[in-house]
């Protein structure tokens, strides 16, 4: 059984509450236990984590070396915009990573538009809201179904 680590950061726990105009209103408790439902029901389990402290997140990412993840799914926050710590982590375990944003990174403000952490991952999802975390969940499934060949 596929084993999927979803890694959110800082500010993510307000979601539902938190701009909603730009985030909207589906909590992360809710996120999680939709793409929990959807793992299972493709035959894999989903781990979650969130923090908003940089260095849990590295610890996270490096624990997920031996903790037989298979793949990682991860919206940084705002350290998507400033982590090197976060964007080595992602390096260094080598897992097949994809990055998710809610928001449309690239069409807000400047500062938002570089990403330090998807250069390290396989591919990038962003502006399509709570999709595109099942999204992410379609594309990290096919891509360690392909890494297996
Ligand atoms: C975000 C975009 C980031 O720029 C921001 O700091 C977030 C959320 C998103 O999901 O759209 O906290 O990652």
């Amino acid at each position: 059984m596929k084993k999927i680590l979803l890694i959110n950061g800082p500010n993510l726990q307000l979601l539902g509450v938190r701009e909603p105009e730009i985030y909207g209103h589906t909590t992360l408790k809710e996120i999680v236990a939709g793409l929990r439902c959807a793992a299972e029901n493709a035959g894999a389990v989903l781990e979650d984590f969130q923090s908003n402290h940089e260095g849990a997140i590295v610890d996270r990412i490096a624990a997920a070396l031996t903790d037989g993840t298979d793949g990682i799914m991860i919206n940084p926050a705002a350290y998507t915009h400033t982590s090197v710590a976060i964007r080595d982590a992602l390096a260094a375990v080598k897992l097949p990573a994809v990055e998710v944003h809610l928001s449309n990174i690239t069409s807000r403000e400047d500062f938002r538009s570089r990403s330090l952490t998807a250069p390290v991952c396989r591919g990038v999802i962003a502006g399509f809201g709570v999709q595109g975390y099942h999204l992410a969940l379609t594309a990290l499934l096919v891509l360690t179904a392909a890494d297996e060949n």
